[in-house]
């Protein structure tokens, strides 16, 4: 799976259907976070099985053991960890892989933390290896080596820590090293959300920012949020402000419709870039194959935009597929954009593999 291509593109941040956070999504997502695990929506299984570790670990009186959150941006990662030291009624120290260059910066951390207090450690795969190293021994055995003096008379002074629940996040759990992942006693990989939990996202963060939405203009905004709460609410924002400038207020499907053709967000998330990738491919190449950079001359963007930030989705949805030939569109394609695949593309041309046997 590549849906996390995406992470580290700067070009997805400025797109409204863009899973990362932009600067409008830091400063208004604090106010729409569930604060607890029976507001939080979706995510069933890891809701239940993330209830019975931290049920479990109250009832003893312990500190909950370590959990590793994994998923693509947006689904909910930060917000769980906050959950979980609310839950535990602990209070939370936030910090990511990249703030951590120096093992001296996770031994300041660590050896500050106070008893069962939760450590959320963000991006924790672009943690340094030294740092790492350390991690190791303080998820184990709550113990660093803090090392003094430099060359042959360093030593390392062991400190002892008070028990501590490190909750890690990633969107790239396959980055991580097999000795840090298996030190988590729990691990949680997030799943994309269904159109109805989103409808459910849409409703809650609609009555916390005071905005009347009836149940089709929820249903018409989540459909178009890519599985993604984040995208969700900053859809629900701007159809919002269409709302209140062209009319009363209230949203309704026709008026979420309409507000976000104006953002150029069709019916299924897809916006102008998605879509012309997925144009040019059958307009002027026949539904390909063809190879990625014809593919990006064609829509006059590079190479890494058209693979990273628009291919993703479209592959996840099943609009087009890569194979070792090149790009191909599948009949969803052809359907989504209302155009009738050419006859050479039908079945038994030999592209059984895509087109049914
Ligand atoms: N299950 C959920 N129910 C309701 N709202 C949610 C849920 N999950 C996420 N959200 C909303 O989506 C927004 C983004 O969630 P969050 O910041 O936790 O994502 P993330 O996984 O940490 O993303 P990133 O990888 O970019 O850090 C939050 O403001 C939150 O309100
Ligand atoms: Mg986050």
């Amino acid at each position: 799976m590549n849906w996390d291509d995406t992470t580290d593109t700067d070009a997805t941040g400025e797109r409204l259907v863009g899973p990362v956070a932009d600067h409008e999504d830091q400063a208004v997502e604090a106010a729409l976070r569930p604060k607890d695990l029976g507001e939080f929506i979706g995510q069933e299984k890891v809701r239940e099985q993330l209830d019975l570790v931290l049920r479990a670990a109250r009832a003893r009186g312990a500190t909950a053991d370590h959990v590793l959150l994994s998923g693509a941006p947006g689904l909910g990662k930060t917000t769980l960890s906050m959950i979980i030291a609310a839950e535990m009624e602990a209070p939370i120290r936030i910090t990511s892989g990249p703030a951590i260059q120096h093992a001296g910066d996770l031994a300041a951390i660590l050896s500050s933390l106070q008893e069962g207090e939760v450590l959320f450690l963000d991006e924790i795969h672009r943690m340094s290896r030294p740092a790492e190293e350390m991690l190791y021994m303080a998820m184990e055995d709550f113990r660093v080596d803090v090392i003094v003096g430099k060359g042959p008379g360093a030593t390392a002074i062991p400190l002892e820590l008070p028990p501590f629940t490190l909750v890690g996040a990633t969107t790239r759990a396959g980055l991580l090293p097999p000795p840090l992942r298996d030190r988590f006693g729990f691990t949680a990989h997030m799943e994309f959300y269904e159109p109805a939990e989103l409808e459910r996202v849409v409703h809650r963060s609609a009555s916390l920012l005071d905005v009347e939405i009836d149940t089709d203009g929820a249903a018409e905004i989540a459909g178009r949020s890519r599985g993604t709460p984040r995208i969700a609410n900053r859809l629900l924002r701007r159809v919002r402000d269409y709302a209140q400038v062209k009319a009363d207020g209230r949203i309704t499907r026709d008026i979420a419709a309409a507000a976000l053709a104006v953002y150029e967000v069709d019916a299924r998330g897809l916006d102008r870039l998605d879509r012309s990738v997925l144009e040019a491919l059958l307009k002027l190449f026949g539904g390909g194959p063809v190879g990625l950079s014809t593919l990006a001359v064609a829509v006059g963007e590079e190479r890494e935009t058209v693979e990273e930030v628009a291919e993703p989705f479209l592959v996840r949805e099943g609009l087009l597929a890569r194979t070792p030939r090149g790009r191909v569109a599948t009949p969803a394609a052809w359907a989504h954009l209302g155009l009738a695949p050419p006859r050479s593309q039908t079945p038994g041309n030999g592209q059984g593999d895509l087109f049914g046997t």
